[in-house]
């Protein structure tokens, strides 16, 4: 297996999963939330995964990876200008109107991006 580097945005209980297994396994993996690096010492030590700022976590990745409520995907559209050309993004964000509220989905993320969803419908 050829190991890669994953990025995640999200810190809460999809990120952890996930980035406590691809750590696991010998992927690189770097973590971002919205509160910033410093609030994820604990995340940092019950997954092996580092903490970035949001710049960073898009930085020379393999494999872009969110993880946050779907209603907050667009704000992350300047951050995933900054990922490279040929990374994938894995989007394992739900749509729950209670939640999101009304948001169109080609208003979210740039249709160039090469995106797969997983976990989710
Ligand atoms: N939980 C599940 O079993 C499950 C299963 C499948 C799919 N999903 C979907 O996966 C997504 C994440 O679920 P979850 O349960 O992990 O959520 P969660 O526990 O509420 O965690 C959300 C994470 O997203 C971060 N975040 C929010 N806005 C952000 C932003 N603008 N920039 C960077 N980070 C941001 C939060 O960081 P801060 O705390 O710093 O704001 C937090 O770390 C959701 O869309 C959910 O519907 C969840």
């Amino acid at each position: 297996m050829k190991l890669k580097t994953f990025g995640i945005i999200g810190a809460g209980l999809v990120g952890e999963a996930l980035a406590t297994q691809l750590n696991k396994v010998g992927h690189s993996v770097k973590v971002a939330n919205s509160r910033g690096p410093h609030t994820l010492q604990t995340f940092e030590m019950n997954t092996g995964a580092k903490a970035v700022d949001l710049s960073e976590v898009v930085s020379e990745v393999d494999v872009l990876i969110l993880a946050v409520p779907l209603k907050n995907v667009a704000g992350l559209r300047e951050a995933i200008f900054g990922l490279p050309a040929e990374a994938i993004v894995l989007d394992a964000c739900n749509y729950y109107a209670w939640r999101d509220g009304q948001i169109y989905v080609d208003q979210i993320l740039p249709a160039a991006i090469g995106m797969f969803r997983i976990f989710t419908i």
